[in-house]
C-alpha cells in the first residue's frame, strides 16, 4: 500500500469523465488500497480515483463515526438510478483547498454498482451517506463542488486560491 498524491483544483484532469472500470483483480484490489490508505490519511470520507489521477469509475467511502470500526465502502461503476427530496449542507473535498460552502444534494438516493470483486451492487442511502456518494460521483462526471455555486461565489473562491497558490509559491522561493 502507498499514499498517493491528491490531485487538486485546478488542475485540469479533474474536468475528465472517467472511464468505466472493466478489469477486476489483484491490479484493482492494489489501487482500491492505496485509495483508502490515502482517504484515511488525509483524512477524508471519500476520495474518487481522478482525485489521484486514475481516470476510471471508482470511489473509496467510508462515513462511519470516529471511534467505530472502519467500514469502507468500494463503488465501482457507480450510478444513481432513483433520487428523492432535498438537503443542504456544508461540504469540503481533498481536491479543493481550504474552501467549505453549503451545496444542496439528494436527501434519498438509489445507487446501482459492483463492488471490489465486480458483484453487482444495488441500494438506498439517505442523508450523509446520500451526500457523500453523490459527491464522489461527480468527480467521477468531473464536476467539483465548487461547480455548484453561485459564480459570485466560485470567483471569490478563486481570487482566494490564487493568493494561497501565491503564497505557496513564495513560500517554496525562499526555501531554495
Ligand atoms: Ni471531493
Amino acid at each position: 500500500m502507498a499514499l498517493r498524491p491528491i490531485v487538486k483544483y485546478p488542475v485540469p484532469s479533474l474536468k475528465e469523465v472517467a472511464k468505466p472500470v472493466t478489469e477486476f483483480g489483484p491490479e484493482l484490489e492494489a489501487l482500491v488500497a492505496d485509495m483508502a490508505e490515502t482517504m484515511y490519511a488525509a483524512p477524508g470520507v471519500g476520495l474518487a480515483a481522478p482525485q489521484i489521477g486514475i481516470p476510471l469509475r471508482l470511489c473509496v467511502i467510508d462515513v462511519s463515526p470516529k471511534e467505530q470500526p472502519r467500514n469502507l465502502i468500494v463503488l465501482a461503476n457507480p450510478e444513481i438510478t432513483k433520487a428523492e427530496g432535498e438537503q443542504v449542507d456544508e461540504e469540503g473535498c481533498l481536491s479543493v483547498r481550504e474552501y467549505f460552502a453549503d451545496v444542496k444534494r439528494f436527501e434519498r438516493i438509489w445507487v446501482k454498482a459492483q463492488d471490489l470483486q465486480g458483484n453487482p451492487l444495488e441500494f438506498m442511502a439517505e442523508g450523509f451517506y446520500a451526500r457523500v456518494i453523490q459527491h464522489e460521483l461527480d468527480h467521477l462526471r468531473g464536476t467539483l463542488f465548487i461547480d455548484h455555486l453561485s459564480s459570485l461565489k466560485r470567483s471569490l473562491y478563486k481570487k482566494k486560491l490564487k493568493k494561497l497558490l501565491q503564497e505557496e509559491e513564495e513560500e517554496q522561493q525562499e526555501q531554495r
